[in-house]
């Protein structure tokens, strides 16, 4: 099965998810798409032999990513740090996109919520917990359909790196093992 990432910088899922499909032949990562240009997840790709593709916002909505994408036949596209909104003319084309969120949502997403935002309002409104969710991608930012959660104790964290730091563990745990699954 061709499993495609997108990723918009460090990389460091992408990077758990091509190591663990190395390893077992349940999945092949065939390529990396990233609209950064200097993101450090491109760099990842390269040193492990896998294509990658650039792309600006436009031409992520008007026709080229999709393009790109048939060219390597994604069973499964996966959104591992992916900044942007996913277009619907890929959604209409490609069913099985999933994404994966650093809290339990529905807390802490939409709009505005990514990176070290979402782990300084996790802090700022002191929870005792926090954690990842992996779903299904829909128009809508971060309202697709759940496939996995985890929750994490954070009551001995004292800033949002110290919460990132456990919430990328988790991700990095239970990501690859959840796409392994849904490609069965
Ligand atoms: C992860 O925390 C993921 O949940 C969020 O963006 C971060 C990406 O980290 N959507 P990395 O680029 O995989 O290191």
């Amino acid at each position: 099965k061709n499993i495609v990432l997108f990723a918009s910088g460090n990389g460091s899922n992408a990077e758990e998810i091509i190591r663990y499909f190395k390893k077992n032949n349940q999945g092949t990562v065939v390529a990396i798409f990233s609209n950064k240009p200097d993101a450090k997840v491109l760099d990842r790709a390269k040193n492990h032999d896998i294509p990658t593709v650039v792309f600006s916002r436009a031409q992520l909505n008007e026709g080229f990513v999709l393009e790109k994408l048939y060219q390597f036949q994604p069973d499964l596209i996966v959104l591992a740090g992916f900044l942007l909104k996913f277009p619907e003319n890929i959604l209409k084309e490609y069913s099985k996109v999933i994404n994966i969120h650093p809290a339990l949502l529905p807390k802490y997403g939409g709009k505005g919520m990514y990176g070290m935002n979402v782990h300084q309002a996790v802090l700022d409104n002191k929870e005792k917990e926090t954690g990842i969710t992996i779903h299904y991608v829909n128009e809508h930012y971060d309202e697709g359909e759940f496939i996995f959660q985890k929750a994490v104790n954070i009551e001995d964290c004292k800033t949002a790196e110290e919460i990132a730091q456990k919430v990328h563990e988790l991700e990095h745990q239970y990501f690859p093992e959840v796409i392994a699954n849904l490609i069965k």
